[in-house]
């Protein structure tokens, strides 16, 4: 049964390491996420942007594939399905469809407004027993045609969010999504203690995990961050490896053209992009 993310963070955050979000997109994405956590006894959040969601055909056939797959893979660590970077009308249509966690992210609206419609989303998914994910200082990336620094949060800002009553806050800290460009400035860690020292006790979210060097994670982590989302690295990792088989000829001899021959490779590759993670983060034997 899917879970909210509550527990599973604020375990992590006292115990000092970090759940991760794997973004899904497909069957076989589910798959290797489910089984690699399970393999390794750790929590995970699957994560749903709007976009992957639009592409699996709906926010119900995602909750009938991971509810029906939780069930017949027998996956009994925590798992949360939570829907990445939301727009208002989008956490109310994963509340009806059974998500267990949902993020709204108001980032690019005034603090004012941003405020207002997180109070409101704050009320829906208690009632509900979800977990909600609030951002502040929006997360640069390339998909906005802009690849710079990311913006670094207002700790203040931070802390009026955190004080809603939200369950975890995501805050830019210098960090992007996709790729890091060669002139990265890193993370900020002083944005990122100052946030800490002002909503104690919230776990912290890290988007834009791709990429990220070691010991900036552990870094991080030490400074209260609790989830950190992955979703470009599992991308190029599928690609690289069903790259490989096409290059080497394999869907050509003999029925190396099955879906389910041409697609393991990328399979594999996300399940050991995963367990890499996951061992990083600390999750791993977390699970109870
Ligand atoms: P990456 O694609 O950079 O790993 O970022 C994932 C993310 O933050 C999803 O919200």
């Amino acid at each position: 049964m899917l879970v909210s993310a509550k527990e599973m963070l604020e375990k992590a955050k006292a115990g000092h390491y970090a759940v991760g979000q794997f973004n899904i997109n497909n069957l076989e994405w589910t798959k290797a996420i489910l089984l690699t956590a399970q393999e390794l006894n750790s929590p995970v959040i699957l994560g749903v942007s709007e976009g992957a969601g639009k592409y699996m055909t709906g926010y119900k056939t995602v909750v009938g594939m991971v509810n029906g797959m939780m069930e017949e893979l027998k996956i009994t660590v925590p798992v949360a399905l939570h829907l990445d970077h939301g727009s208002y009308e989008g956490c109310l249509a994963c509340v009806e469809a059974g998500f267990s966690s949902i993020m709204f992210d108001g980032s690019h609206y005034p603090i004012d407004e941003n405020v207002a419609k997180t109070t409101e989303l704050v009320k829906i998914a208690k009632a509900h027993g979800m977990s909600l994910e609030a951002e502040v200082g929006s997360i640069g990336g390339e998909e906005d045609g802009v690849i710079g620094k990311g913006e670094c949060a207002d700790p203040q800002e931070c802390k009026s969010i955190a004080d809603l009553g939200v369950t975890m806050l995501a805050a830019g800290i210098g960090n992007i999504h996709g790729k890091y460009p060669d002139n990265w400035e890193g993370l900020s860690f002083e944005t990122l203690d100052a946030i800490q020292q002002l909503t104690g006790e919230m776990p912290l979210v890290l988007h834009g995990g791709t990429g990220i060097p070691e010991d900036m994670i552990k870094k991080a982590i030490s400074l209260g961050v609790a989830k950190i989302n992955v979703n470009t690295e599992c991308q190029l990792a599928f690609a690289d490896a069903t790259r490989k088989y096409i290059e080497a000829g394999k869907d050509l001899e003999g029925k190396g053209f099955d879906p389910r021959k041409l697609l393991a490779p990328g399979f594999e590759a996300i399940k050991a992009t995963v367990k890499e993670k996951m061992e990083l983060f600390g999750s791993v034997g977390k699970a109870n």
